[in-house]
């Protein structure tokens, strides 16, 4: 079994000590080394607190954080902390310093006192990584939003952190950066990265080994994407859609049509159809 690379312990958090809101209450998620998490939740429901808490951006009000078993609440392990866990931010335009994309990937590592001839290597096997190689000499704001977004996530290799955080990653992008940021995170899960992403998109949290709802500062459900999904009246009442195949698979069953309550992607449901039709 994989060890648990983050550890969410009973968290609290509020924003001001004169606040009675608590932003998130008695939050508890362990997520293992390698695994892909997605975090789905409406407006306000606490997502990007609890990334912040995880990258030690906020400090837990009530409980604790350990990253790599690092408390986030260690002064000293602070650097450490962000970087074993990078964080990519929702607009691609906030996160890029450097006038030229290697520069930009070199920034963490440099900042850190890295050797020149390791950084070299670092920055190109980033790029690599990321599918941004060629590019390496431009300036990134002439990058689309999805390129951009690729740069940010290659900065994050290049401190050759274990867990990638990302927040919202693909809500500025249109339909091919999507597609290509989310190529790419799944890639680099497939290669042993530590993904949680945060996402408003059904499609993306599809891809992930489990899911988390979230609502009002609490986690409501956890599973594996068929296993969270398949509660279509559940998910809505916390504000969420379930991938529209969902829905629509749940309908043809109600129908008197025997397809499975828990489909999540178009080519399952073309399938069970296809089997249904050669038995008539
Ligand atoms: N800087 C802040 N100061 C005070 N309250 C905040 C601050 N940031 C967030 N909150 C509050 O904390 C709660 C959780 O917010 P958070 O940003 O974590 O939600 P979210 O799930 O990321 O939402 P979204 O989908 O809009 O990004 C909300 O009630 C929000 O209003
Ligand atoms: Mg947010």
């Amino acid at each position: 079994m994989a060890n648990d690379i983050i550890k969410i312990e009973n968290v609290s958090f509020k924003y001001s000590e004169d606040d009675n809101n608590l932003a998130l209450k008695e939050v508890s998620l362990n997520i293992k080394e390698g695994e892909f998490v997605a975090i789905l939740g409406h407006n306000g429901s606490g997502k990007s607190t609890l990334a912040k808490l995880v990258n030690s951006l906020l400090l837990p009000t009530e409980g604790k954080i350990y990253v790599k078993e690092m408390d986030t609440s260690d002064d000293e392990k602070l650097w450490e902390i962000r970087q074993s866990a990078g964080m990519v931010f929702q607009n691609p335009d906030n996160q890029l310093v450097a006038t030229i994309v290697e520069e930009d990937v070199a920034f963490g590592p440099e900042n850190q006192g890295v050797d020149p001839k390791e950084i070299r290597q670092r920055v190109d096997e980033s790029l690599k990584a990321v599918g941004m190689y060629e590019y390496r000499k431009r300036p990134p704001h002439l990058l689309s939003g999805g390129q951009k977004q690729r740069i940010a996530i290659a900065g994050i290799l290049a401190l050759n952190s274990e867990c990638i955080i990302l927040d919202e990653p693909t809500a500025m992008l249109d339909p091919s950066g999507r597609k290509e940021v989310m190529d790419t995170i799944k890639l680099l899960n497939k290669q042993g990265k530590t993904i949680l992403l945060i996402t408003h998109y059904m499609d993306e949290a599809v891809e992930a080994d489990r899911v988390v709802i979230m609502d009002n500062g609490q986690i409501k459900m956890q599973g594996t994407p068929k296993e969270v999904f398949r509660n279509v009246t559940e998910i809505k009442r916390y504000g969420l859609d379930v991938p529209q195949v969902t829905e629509l698979s749940q309908a043809l069953a109600l129908e008197g049509i025997n397809v499975s309550g828990d489909i999540i992607r178009i080519k399952e449901l073309v399938n069970e159809l296809c089997q249904l039709k050669l038995k008539i």
